[in-house]
């Protein structure tokens, strides 16, 4: 007897099957998901990132930095994400709703960055600045800032230029070996203010129904489970 068709028709099967099941079927679940709106604020989560920071999504991109940096937190048991710091609960798949593509990356030779932004203080506006200035000194060299560090450096993002009325008030503070010379300045060009625009959007710490965020153990009264609701008719991307 000739099998060939059954075969055939037995491979199709498998593989319409896997692509329905691994492609199609997440799809319908959460392929459409509405954004929520967050008891405490009354806004959108995720917020849509502004301008500057979609701009630094594709600088992020095009330099690569995710194969590096995943933007990914594991729940408890699946690693020691949690405790390391690196965000205040797990992420879920409504963190990344505004995100087109959505760099997870799977290498960690750097930290992950799913929250660098609240890592790193940007929630107080005073420190914002701060932020920006040590974001933009790591990028120009890394090891401006964190001694025998291996990120590469990404000196093309600056302008090294001569001081004509005075230095800059962006221009980057650079010492020993990293400084330029005498009469010079390094300022940072477009696409480094945007990529750290971007790095500052990273926030993936809202309180959701999925993920909630539990705070660590105190005295003090318990206050009412912080939950979110499903918003109707949100952008949902
Ligand atoms: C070859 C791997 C590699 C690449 C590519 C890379 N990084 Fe890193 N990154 C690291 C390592 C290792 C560290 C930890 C040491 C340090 O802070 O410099 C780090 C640290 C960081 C930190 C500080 C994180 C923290 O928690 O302190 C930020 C922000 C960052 N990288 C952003 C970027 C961006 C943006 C890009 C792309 C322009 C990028 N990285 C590309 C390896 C990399």
């Amino acid at each position: 007897m000739n099998s060939t068709p059954l075969l055939f028709l037995g491979i199709l099967a498998g593989l319409a099957a896997s692509w329905w099941g691994m492609v199609v079927a997440p799809k319908l679940q959460i392929g459409s998901a509405p954004t929520v709106v967050l008891k405490e604020t009354g806004q959108h989560y995720p917020p849509t990132r502004p301008g500057v920071a979609q701009q630094g999504a594709e600088v992020y991109r095009s330099l690569g930095c995710n194969t590096c940096h995943s933007q990914i937190v594991r729940p408890e048991g699946y690693g020691h994400d949690l405790l390391r710091g690196w965000g205040p609960r797990r992420t879920v798949a409504q963190d990344y709703l505004r995100d087109q593509p959505i760099m997870l990356g799977s290498v960690r030779v750097g930290p992950d960055l799913a929250n660098i932004a609240t890592r790193m203080g940007s929630g107080d506006s005073n420190a914002q600045p701060a932020m920006v200035a040590y974001h933009l000194k790591h990028l120009y060299h890394p090891r401006t800032v964190m001694e025998g560090s291996v990120m590469p450096a990404y000196p093309f993002l600056f302008e090294k230029r001569r001081i004509v009325e005075g230095p800059s008030p962006d221009a980057l503070k650079l010492e020993g070996a990293y400084a330029p010379e005498a009469g010079y300045e390094v300022v940072p060009k477009e696409e480094a203010r945007v990529l750290v625009a971007y790095l500052l959007s990273l926030k993936s710490s809202a309180s959701l129904v999925e993920a909630p965020v539990i705070p660590p153990p105190t005295n003090a009264p318990v206050k009412a489970a912080n939950t979110a609701s499903i918003a109707t008719g949100g952008p949902s991307r």
